[in-house]
């Protein structure tokens, strides 16, 4: 089987001048990547929740058992969820073929707009519900949920309704997992050590994907060989995902290029973008160092889709400052013959275009595109797919973890937790006055008189 590939080749100094990364950096940091590589992500069993995920054949018996009883009652499915509650499945789920239950996202947003707009025509009789929070305390879900289950209940009667809801939350603990009891919701965990943002290949993830019809044993397999890869590499050798990581922590300090562009050339992958943003900004963007030193770091990640971004952001990343580095999803296969007829071989400005594959088009877009940037001292990688399919989007999804964890060793700060995101929660309970968060209220007084003082 094939693995999905870094090509770094325009990242180097040697391709595109002083702002691309030299042998020689990358030979001084080789031996704290393998320091890393031992004490991190070879262990077996791995200190990491996420590192383990790919391996727990006993979490995708429990949601197979789940997603086919429930496929077999109902044709849609309402996933609320927000964050790394939600973004791992969309991504999944909008960039593969699905052939199952019909999937509708919700509680990522509490405009009230779209959330009538969602609902509006839902069949209560033939839906379930897939709530999925950690916490159970955040806003955006749990009050879409409250709303969502008053609507079935107001259709199906108290019993019935709860037969309805799948409530996937933290093993022990948590406001869900308490509602969940009360109400005799089927439960599915989110295991203790793998924070939102990492989990998508545990239930909160392979959940809705295994009722959109989607093979999560083959996105599984091609995570879980992206971790073999890993476990058997040589010792001197580079796993690209370290490259990655490496490649793009040098550029960042050595170079402050801080905004790091994520752009794949295909539609159905323009929500891994997204995924991978909030993975890389939540990851990395931290007050100190785990010794308390304070730094405020992390790199600016963007989510950008190919082809159509070169006629939108392409003329900053050409021109604008040297502070970016650009990474180039590239898939090999689209599994399409599409072709441009040759319909005016008289009019010279579209008549090379006759003949041509689409396919053809969009990969030369995106080589045009990379050596414009190599051209221009622009670092660009690119990360390949043979094809887009269950088992290299599990690959791609494990690699770009991986690199995140990386990245955050060397940038010495801990990739697992989400201070600020909690600090924006306690701020909604201290507005709302949620008991408990009166402290939180009055620290946030100076501030609230000011809100709006001055609108012209
Ligand atoms: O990655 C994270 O930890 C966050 O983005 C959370 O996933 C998000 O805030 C939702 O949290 P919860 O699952 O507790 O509702």
């Amino acid at each position: 089987m094939k693995s999905i590939q870094y090509d770094y080749s325009f990242m180097l100094s040697s391709t595109v001048g002083e702002f691309g990364t030299a042998q020689s950096d990358l030979n001084s940091i080789l031996p704290t990547v393998l320091e890393l590589r031992n004490n991190y992500f070879i262990q077996n069993p791995s200190p990491y929740g996420f590192m383990r995920l790919p391996y727990d054949s006993n979490s995708v018996t429990r949601v197979l058992d789940v997603a086919n009883r429930i496929k077999e009652r109902f044709q849609t499915l309402l996933v609320l969820g927000v964050g790394g509650s939600d973004l791992g499945a969309r991504a999944v789920i909008d960039a593969l073929p699905s052939s199952g239950m019909k999937l509708v996202f919700l509680g990522a947003n509490t405009d009230p707009v779209e959330i009538q707009n969602c609902l509006k025509d839902i069949d209560w009789e033939h839906t379930a519900i897939n709530v999925i929070s950690k916490s159970g305390d955040t806003i955006e879900t749990m009050s879409t949920f409250l709303y969502v289950r008053d609507l079935l209940i107001a259709q199906m009667g108290v019993e019935k309704a709860s037969g309805h809801i799948i409530a996937t939350t933290d093993t022990k603990k948590g406001t869900l997992r308490a509602i969940a009891h009360k109400e005799g919701y089927e439960i599915l965990p989110v295991p203790e050590d793998v924070g939102g943002r990492f989990s998508v290949l545990s239930p909160v993830g392979l959940f809705p994907m295994a009722c959109a019809g989607i093979q999560i044993e083959d996105l599984l397999s091609g995570a879980r060989d992206i971790c073999e890869q890993l476990l058997h590499s040589p010792t001197t050798q580079w796993q690209s995902a370290e490259l990655f990581a490496v490649l793009h922590f040098i550029g960042y300090t050595k170079h402050s290029q801080n905004v790091h562009v994520l752009i794949p050339y295909m539609a159905a992958l323009r929500q891994t973008g997204f995924w991978f943003r909030q993975l890389w900004a939540e990851s990395l963007g931290k007050k100190e160092t785990v010794d308390g030193l304070e730094v405020y770091t992390g790199p600016t990640p963007v989510a950008a889709l190919g082809a159509t971004d070169q006629h939108s952001q392409f003329q900053l990343y050409y021109y604008g400052p040297y502070d970016k580095i650009i990474t180039f999803i590239d898939v090999e296969d689209y599994g399409s013959r599409l072709v441009v007829p040759h319909s005016f071989n008289d009019i010279e400005g579209v008549a090379y275009m006759g003949g041509l594959s689409f396919e053809k088009i969009v990969r030369t877009e995106l080589q045009a595109s990379a050596l414009a940037l190599a051209e221009r001292k622009r670092p660009n990688g690119r990360i390949i797919l043979p094809c887009n399919s269950a088992y290299y989007i599990g690959q791609l999804l494990q690699f770009l973890e991986i690199s995140t964890v990386y990245m955050g060793h060397l940038l010495h700060i801990n990739p697992f937790d989400q201070p600020g995101v909690e600090l924006g929660k306690q701020n909604m309970y201290a507005l709302f006055g949620r008991p408990g968060y009166e402290k939180r209220r009055a620290e946030l007084s100076a501030l609230m008189e000011n809100y709006g003082k001055n609108v012209v």
